[in-house]
């Protein structure tokens, strides 16, 4: 059994494989999943050579894979790359997605496909790919990053981004029943208002303080609060739960 203080050796020569990871919580996930010594592979549109270069001057085993997540032949070409390099898939996190704020009369129908695509479609297409090794291994952890948006609704994104993220819930719970028999655990977080680069790009300036003030613990979630908890669904620890829709929300309904 895991205790709670050998936490960080259950990442130790596991391969994990993060998307959207060159920036904000993928990025700080993925730091931390190598830094406790998993083969850790950062997946990410423009690629993350400086971020890996650094962790493996530090004796980390860090890959950046350039990929689109919305395209099927550059993930079954990255999961591929990893499977021959690795020989195993321990750790999925789908967490790459864009957010756009738009009322729903002015979405036009290619930019509801690029956020459905990139937010959702990304995700049944890395699973896609990683789905057949993890059964052949009868193990494996895949955790989607979903959002309040989704679990509840929003105050600021477009429907297109709320779509896509409820869609992520669905998809996880099916995915968890799917794969169930095959010991793999597929849980989904919803992360409420992080200060990321993806916030202060949507959030007005002036909205901030309204925002805090209507969170009951009384501020904007920092990083470290979101990947703990994607920490805790990726190990041991989280071993008896799949398909669960997990708040990280300051208490938002
Ligand atoms: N920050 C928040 O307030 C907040 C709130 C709720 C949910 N979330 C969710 O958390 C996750 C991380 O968000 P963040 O705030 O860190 O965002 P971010 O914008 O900082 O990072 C998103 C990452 O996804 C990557 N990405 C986007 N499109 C891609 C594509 N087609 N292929 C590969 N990579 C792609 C980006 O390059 C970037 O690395 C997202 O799923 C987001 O929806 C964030």
């Amino acid at each position: 059994m895991t205790k709670l203080h050998e936490f960080t050796n259950d990442f130790n020569e596991k391969v994990a494989i993060i998307t959207g990871a060159s920036s904000g919580i993928g990025q700080a996930v993925a730091e931390a999943i190598a830094s406790y010594g998993a083969y850790t592979v950062f997946i990410s549109r423009s690629g993350a050579e400086k971020i890996v270069a650094e962790l493996n001057s530090r004796g980390k085993s860090a890959l950046s894979l350039p990929c689109d997540v919305s395209d099927e032949l550059q993930v079954k070409n990255a999961i591929t790359k990893v499977y021959q390099k690795y020989g195993h898939i321990d750790i999925l996190i789908n967490n790459a997605a864009i957010n756009q704020i738009a009322k729903i009369e002015d979405i036009s129908l290619e930019d509801w496909n690029k956020v459905m695509a990139t937010n959702l479609t990304s995700q049944f297409l890395c699973c896609k790919h990683v789905v057949p090794i993890m059964k052949q291994q009868k193990s494996g952890k895949i955790i989607n990053v979903s959002s309040i948006a989704g679990h509840f609704r929003s105050k600021i994104s477009g429907i297109h981004y709320v779509t896509s993220k409820a869609g992520a819930i669905g998809f996880t719970r099916q995915l968890a029943y799917e794969l169930a028999p095959f010991q793999i655990n597929v849980n989904v977080v919803c992360p409420s208002q992080t200060y990321t680069p993806m916030l202060a790009a949507t959030l007005p300036p002036l909205e901030e303080q309204k925002l805090i003030d209507s969170i009951p613990l009384g501020r904007i979630a920092s990083m470290d609060e979101q990947v703990n908890v994607i920490l805790f669904l990726a190990s041991h620890l989280s071993s008896y739960m799949t398909g669960a829709i997990i708040d990280v929300n300051g208490g938002q309904f």
